[in-house]
């Protein structure tokens, strides 16, 4: 398993550019099953989770692969074992192909999904276009249960049949049939499924109390193009009537705006003065009024933002929430930054329910942080120092990362294969904004 080492201290300058975003990638991907031909996507980052459900489309009979075609993704190849790094040579072509002309199966096994649940993104299409699937259940994961009833009370409520069997949902329609579905609470990949299999239902479907996300908006968008006939993606409310049939659609990813707010919080906490190209500044209001609040400034520059940190962040108090609310996915890199803020913070997870994996490891560096259910309490301190840490899962991986550009001395991350799941070479671009930052292969 490789680990990650920084050396601490050390501002960054210069300028990186932000890749595009996993979480808009993942479901227009899983979208081109909903029509036989060819999609072709571009600014998809080379992450081991893009690899992941390529490996899944090709395991059941879709032609995938990077580039002009000519590197393929062997659908045969199980996932790497856990810890297998990601070949950090050259990058892999950022276009993505899929043809989902000819699938023979419509299933995803334990193997794959258990690397990765987004891979639950795969049921509404195969549902909607076969009539059937056979997913296996995600299993909960380091952040919390993280259950999908939600996906398969919708599914239900258009009409398919759902069992549960030895780990797996097997969800069988004749023909999905429009319905009015509301969410019990906004969930994103559940919004995402059901938009795409109520894009082929017979009939009108309206979703309530759906998760407002850009990468949901870009989905719309994306089934759209496809042919659908969908409103209201960004709203809590969406509709969509259904048509007989789709066709693929080629598209370009949007900009990854978490990975795009890890870098400004890098900026934040390592100190200096940086330009974040394409970072997608309408995606990140919440985050941006947050740094703001620290005290890091921003100013807009052509072709991206600058940022500018001061010596040491002002304490601010956070809470989570879905969108248009401050990301979960970047309250452990804000929490890596307030650790170091002159006074005490208040942090509350609203999302998941077990979020703060990054909390111990960030006390191992120095941090004052004391956790009561969903609410941290961090006491900045003058310094960090630094030490071994291990990463936990993806987003605290980064935020172990970001306080290790601030803790004096040498930093170790292991187990960074969570980080390779979301961030397409982190090292290599804080490397080049100035970090001492170098990527130990594992053993
Ligand atoms: C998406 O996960 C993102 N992943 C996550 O990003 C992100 O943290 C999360 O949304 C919240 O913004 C992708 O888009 C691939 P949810 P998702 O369904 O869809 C509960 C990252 O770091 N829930 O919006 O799985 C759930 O347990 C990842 O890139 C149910 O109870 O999240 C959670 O508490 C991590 N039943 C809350 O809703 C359901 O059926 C929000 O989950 C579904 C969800």
């Amino acid at each position: 398993m490789d680990a990650i080492e920084i050396e601490g201290g050390l501002p960054l300058s210069g300028e990186v550019s932000v890749s595009g975003s996993k979480n808009a990638a993942l479901p227009m991907i899983a979208a081109s099953l909903l029509a036989p031909g060819r999609s072709v996507f571009q600014e998809v980052p080379d992450l081991a989770d893009i690899r992941t459900l390529g490996r899944l489309l090709g395991h059941m009979g879709a032609k995938v692969g990077r580039g002009d075609g000519s590197e393929p993704i062997s659908p045969s190849l199980p996932p790497p074992p856990r810890g297998e790094p990601i070949p950090v040579g050259q990058p892999a072509s950022r276009t993505f192909h899929v043809d989902a002309s000819n699938l023979e199966k419509a299933e995803a096994p334990y193997e794959l999904v258990k690397t990765m649940r987004a891979s639950v993104l795969v049921l509404g299409p195969l549902v909607a276009r076969f009539g059937r699937a056979r997913v296996s259940l995600p299993g909960g994961c380091a952040i919390g249960a993280r259950p999908i009833d939600q996906h398969l009370k919708g599914l239900e409520a258009l009409g398919a049949q759902i069992t549960l069997e030895g780990g797996y949902v097997i969800a069988t329609a004749k023909r999905l049939k429009g319905a009015t579905i509301l969410f019990d609470l906004p969930t994103v990949t559940g919004t995402e499924n059901l938009m795409m299999a109520a894009a082929l239902a017979d009939g009108k479907t309206v979703l309530e109390n759906c998760a407002r996300e850009p990468e949901i908006i870009a989905l719309g968008e994306q089934l759209r193009a496809m042919g659908a006939n969908i409103t209201g993606e960004g709203t809590p409310l969406i509709t969509i009537e259904g048509v007989d049939e789709l066709k693929p659609a080629n598209a370009t990813v949007i900009p990854d705006r978490i990975e795009a707010g890890t870098l400004l919080c890098a900026v934040a906490i390592a100190g200096g003065d940086v330009l974040v190209k394409r970072a997608p500044v309408q995606h990140l209001e919440a985050a941006l009024a947050k740094l703001r609040e620290a005290g890091t400034s921003f100013t807009s520059e052509s072709g991206g933002l600058r940022v500018r940190a001061p010596a040491r962040p002002d304490a601010v108090d956070v809470i989570t929430a879905p969108y248009p609310g401050y990301p979960t996915d970047l309250q452990a890199q804000l929490m890596a930054l307030l650790s170091v803020a002159k006074g005490a913070s208040r942090v509350v997870e609203t999302v998941f329910e077990n979020r703060f994996m990054h909390v111990n490891e960030l006390q191992r560096l120095g941090a004052d942080i004391s956790v009561d259910g969903h609410t941290a309490v961090v006491k900045g301190v003058p310094r960090l120092s630094g030490a071994q840490v291990m990463a936990t899962d993806l987003r605290a991986s980064a935020s172990l990362v970001l306080a290790g550009l601030r803790a004096e001395g040498k930093t170790t991350v292991s187990r960074v294969y969570h980080l390779d799941r979301g961030y397409e070479g982190l090292e290599k671009k804080l490397t080049s904004l100035g970090a001492r930052v170098r990527r130990v292969p594992g053993n």
